[in-house]
């Protein structure tokens, strides 16, 4: 017992002092807004704010200044320069909506060669389970599931005809045991749980509301460290979380220790 304490004071010291050691308690990381979007832990704006105010993998990069007289809408913030665009951050349960800027760009034909999971290399955030699936059919050994709506691909790689259909549920590797689509080639992209479709043109709106992303396991409990009057920070090259308190202490979890 005594030892397995000791052991834990001794990785704590260790993770402590690594903290300390890489400075992180020099410039604020207030949060910080991007268009209509507050940036705070694990979020943060790159190019604005350091590194340390966030996870790398939730580094937001925002185009807001493109144009200072605002004629033109700038695009929502990209999650760390890549194809995720950021429509909103609901922190409170730990989820994000996003669309995919190829899909939005492009036909829905494309979609029929799309993989979401293989595209979102991103570790820690997840296609949310509570999304929807728009979900393309073809080539079907049987009639194609009720209330599918044709569209043409002909002329597109993979192309002929699919079958778009909504399915309430969002399953990454397409539908396990829907028996009407056994022996259908098949390919699903995730769209907000709320989603309907009446139309095949009801594509293009659909995929530009997004879909629902979730975090998880991001290191160190940022709302106790923010009561106790400390700022969350993050050691990418300790992986390890900090708390930046009054006076430049730099504690492990709170403020109050
Ligand atoms: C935030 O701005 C985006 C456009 O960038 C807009 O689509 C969205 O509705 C806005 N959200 C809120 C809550 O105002
Ligand atoms: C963020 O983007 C940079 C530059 O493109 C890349 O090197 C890094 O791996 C990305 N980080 C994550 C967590 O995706
Ligand atoms: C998180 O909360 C927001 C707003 O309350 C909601 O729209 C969203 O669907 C929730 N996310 C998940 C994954 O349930
Ligand atoms: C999508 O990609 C993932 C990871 O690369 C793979 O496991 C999965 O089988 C693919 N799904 C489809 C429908 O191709
Ligand atoms: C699909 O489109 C192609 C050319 O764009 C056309 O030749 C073909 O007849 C169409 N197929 C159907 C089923 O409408
Ligand atoms: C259907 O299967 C045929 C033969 O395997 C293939 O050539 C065609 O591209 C498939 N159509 C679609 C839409 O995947
Ligand atoms: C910390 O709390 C303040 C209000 O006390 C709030 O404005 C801020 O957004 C919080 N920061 C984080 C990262 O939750």
């Amino acid at each position: 017992m005594f030892q397995n304490t000791s052991l834990v004071l001794v990785l704590l010291a260790a993770v402590f002092a690594t903290a300390t050691h890489a400075q992180l308690v020099g410039e604020s990381c207030a949060p910080a807004a991007c268009g209509n979007l507050t940036i705070k832990y694990p979020f943060w704006l790159r190019g604005r704010q350091p590194a340390y105010c966030g996870h790398p993998t939730f580094a937001v990069t925002c185009d807001d200044d493109d144009d200072p007289t605002g004629a033109t809408a700038a695009p929502p913030p990209s999650l760390n320069g890549s194809y995720l665009r950021v429509l909103a951050i609901h922190y409170g349960n730990s989820s994000v909506v996003a669309y995919h800027a190829n899909l939005v760009e492009s036909s829905a034909c494309r979609a029929t060669r799309f993989n979401m999971s293989s595209s979102l290399a991103l570790s820690l955030l997840d296609v949310s389970r509570a999304n929807a699936g728009l979900l393309f059919s073809a080539n079907c050994s049987r009639t194609p599931p009720t209330g599918s709506l044709p569209v043409n691909c002909t002329g597109f790689s993979g192309g002929g005809e699919w079958f778009l259909s909504l399915n309430r549920m969002y399953d990454p590797g397409g539908p396990k045991r829907a028996v009407d689509t056994v022996g259908c080639q098949y390919s699903v992209v995730p769209v907000l749980p709320w989603s309907e479709l009446r139309s095949a043109r009801d594509y293009a709106g659909l995929v530009r509301r997004g879909f629902l992303l979730e975090w998880t396991a991001v290191p160190g409990d940022c709302a106790a460290c923010n009561a106790s009057g400390g700022e969350c920070r993050y050691d990418a090259g300790a992986m390890a979380f900090g708390c930046s308190c009054p006076g430049g202490r730099l504690q492990p979890a709170t403020c109050g220790e």
